[in-house]
């Protein structure tokens, strides 16, 4: 089933100049990205999206954390995208997260783990329109599309 999910590349992401070799993940995976753009994170921007969360002994830390510098956001489509890229992520926490997931291969950190994505298709839908208007999102063709 075609699904669109939202991924931030974190404030680490951008700050250790990973961007390139996360966004080459998912390129090389065969996920298509519709969406992108980076941006410093309003403090109540970061309480819509992180509300679940609010009220936990980590919350005020994590939106400091999310806040701190420029994230980069993507609408990423594909079949399955939500657990497909929930897989490549890996654990919460950096240092249980498999080798071979980003987390598992970049971060020693529960908290600084590099990337978000969606954990299922009502908080994608609810995240995507958090950081994108419907009009940012590219609809298209990739050239390889029947090879993946
Ligand atoms: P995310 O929402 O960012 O994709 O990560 P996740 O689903 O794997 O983890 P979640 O439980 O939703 O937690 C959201 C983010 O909060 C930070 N965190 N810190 N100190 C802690 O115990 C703790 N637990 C979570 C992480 O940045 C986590 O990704
Ligand atoms: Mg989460």
């Amino acid at each position: 089933m075609k699904q669109r999910t939202l991924v931030l590349l974190k404030p680490d992401a951008v700050n250790r100049r990973l961007m390139g070799e996360l966004i080459a993940r998912f390129e090389k995976k065969g996920l298509k990205i519709v969406a992108m753009k980076m941006l410093k994170v309003p403090r109540e921007m970061a309480e819509r999206h992180y509300e679940v969360h609010r009220g936990k002994p980590f919350y005020e830390s994590l939106i400091e954390y999310i806040t701190s510098g420029p994230v980069v956001a993507m609408a990423i489509e594909g079949d399955n995208a939500i657990a497909v890229v929930r897989k490549m992520m890996g654990k919460t926490n950096g240092q249980e997260a498999e080798p071979g997931t980003i987390r598992g291969d970049y971060s020693m950190s529960i908290q600084n783990n590099l990337v978000h994505g969606s954990d299922s298709e009502e908080s994608a839908h609810r995240e995507l329109s958090i950081f994108f208007r419907p009009e940012e999102i590219v609809e298209y063709e990739m050239a390889d599309e029947r090879w993946i």
